[in-house]
């Protein structure tokens, strides 16, 4: 008797396969999960006790489901084999090289995915597009799919992942919505309610949304875009209010009550980052682009224009103010992650800011309670100048001047006195998330340079 009512393989073993799988492990033990990947050294880590990535309450659940219907592999054959139902996680980068290079996704490890499955599959299956991909390539996955005209048959749904790095087990666990496309023949119907029925384990029936396949493949590329967009646009009125001395928290906060507009991510930062925002506007423009649809494309672009503005504006602020050199000074830089309560730091601001200070000789001492590990692989090379110190007090021992670059919790309770008197005075801290209390840092002593608000000096 088969010991499990469902085998559920998932490629690729990253930030949204490891999570998502292991959620669907931990509310469905009635199912085999699988999760395997082409790198081993991170499937040996999803096997061990230190996770290749962190997420807040991940550990609990991996423990709780690791070995008894959730296993980690490198065997992809045996997986696709032993499958009913394949989530193909892999990565989809921004394409390098050739046509579309800068812009259009980087769809060779989903490709290669896709014809390994053809290989390897002895019978039928569902397929399911978790990776975030341009609209219509489940059209292409299908043709590689039939390639064969073999008497086994794919149904390939879209079922794209909307967690955010930083709260990815509690957007699992409670959804704002699950979105499965599928084609409308019969076959894709049954093929959905597959789907459909393995996250109705757990997600309210009227949270799970279906639609056809293309839009469920658009939804998120929209979705991404419109968040970015809530957050250059902020950023881009930041600008104006440190120019006329109005404050983008009252700001924001004005704007955010009218409930047509809402008040989430309406936060003021050095900008966006992250594997996935950047990737799929630009994914978003090409295929506009594409489209011969220019002022459409000029007005997505123009998001990620707002957020490296707002960068290299930080940087600038910087140097201006520390009277024009960074030469040889040294400067703390708080927090690495592209955001809080994650390890990773892809596309992070903090690299663009880190080499910048670097080219302008600055001597540099980055603190991060998880991203150390990372911010040195980012900076491999060009770190001669860069020390990494996890505790955030010794870290700023001795430095001209404080960034903070991501909001972990902990930068709000440090002990600024202490700090300040251990750091080179005129004391700086430029703050690129609006999360210390700029008032009373200034009482203190620093010079404090917020975001989107006056900034605070002792200079006459
Ligand atoms: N990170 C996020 O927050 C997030 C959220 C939603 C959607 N997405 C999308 O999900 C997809 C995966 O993102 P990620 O952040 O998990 O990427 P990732 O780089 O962390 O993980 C991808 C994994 O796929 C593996 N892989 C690549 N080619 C393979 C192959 N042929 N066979 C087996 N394994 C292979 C890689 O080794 C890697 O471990 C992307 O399309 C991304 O846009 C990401």
């Amino acid at each position: 008797m088969k010991k499990f009512k469902k085998n559920i393989l998932c490629i690729g073993a990253g930030y949204v396969g490891g999570p998502t799988m292991a959620m669907i492990a931990y509310k469905c033990p009635q199912y085999k999960v699988t999760i395997v990947d082409i790198n081993p050294a991170r499937i040996d880590e999803w096997n061990s006790d230190n996770l290749p990535i962190y997420e807040p309450g991940l550990d609990e659940i991996v423990k709780e489901a690791r070995g008894k219907n959730l296993f980690f592999s490198t065997d992809i054959e045996k997986g696709i084999i032993e499958s009913d139902i394949i989530f193909v996680s892999v990565n989809t980068p921004t394409k390098t090289f050739g046509v579309g290079a800068g812009m259009a996704a980087d769809l060779q490890y989903w490709e290669k995915t896709a014809r390994q499955i053809l290989d390897c599959a002895k019978s039928s299956k569902i397929i399911v597009e978790k990776s975030t991909l341009p609209v219509k390539t489940a059209r292409a996955m299908e043709r590689i799919l039939t390639s064969k005209n073999s008497k086994i048959q794919f149904d390939v749904l879209s079922n794209p992942e909307f967690l955010a790095e930083g709260t990815a087990v509690n957007d699992l666990k409670n959804p704002d919505r699950v979105l499965v496309g599928s084609r409308l023949t019969k076959s894709g119907i049954k093929a959905r309610d597959e789907l459909v029925e393995i996250y109705a384990n757990w997600v309210p029936r009227d949270r799970i949304i279906t639609s056809d396949i293309w839009s469920s493949e658009l939804s998120k590329l929209v979705a991404n875009a419109f968040l970015a967009q809530r957050i250059s646009s902020i950023n881009a009125i930041s600008v104006l209010c440190e120019k006329t001395d109005a404050d983008i928290t009252d700001v924001a906060a004005a704007v955010g009550l009218d409930s047509r507009i809402g008040s989430k991510f309406l936060n003021a930062s050095i900008g966006f980052g992250g594997s996935c925002f950047k990737k799929d506007i630009l994914n978003l423009v090409y295929i506009c682009r594409n489209y011969g649809l220019y002022e459409v494309a000029d007005y997505w672009e123009s998001v990620i224009r707002i957020n490296d503005y707002q960068q290299k504006r930080f940087v600038l602020n910087m140097l201006t103010t520390m009277f024009n050199t960074l030469a040889e000074k040294k400067i703390c830089i708080f927090g690495f992650a592209f955001k809080a309560d994650t390890g990773d730091t892809r596309e992070s601001p903090a690299i663009y800011v880190a080499k910048r200070l670097i080219e302008e000789k600055a001597e540099l001492v980055i603190s991060d309670p998880k991203a150390l590990k990372n911010a040195k692989k980012d900076l491999d090379g060009i770190d001669e100048n860069v020390s990494y110190i996890e505790d955030p007090h010794k870290a700023a021992k001795g430095s001209h001047a404080i960034a903070i670059m991501t909001e972990w919790n902990l930068y709000r309770d440090l002990d600024f006195e202490k700090i300040y008197k251990s750091m080179i005075k005129p004391a700086f801290i430029f703050d690129g998330r609006n999360i210390v209390d700029h008032k009373k840092l200034y009482e203190i002593g620093f010079n404090v340079f917020p975001t989107g608000k006056p900034s605070l000096t002792h200079f006459k």
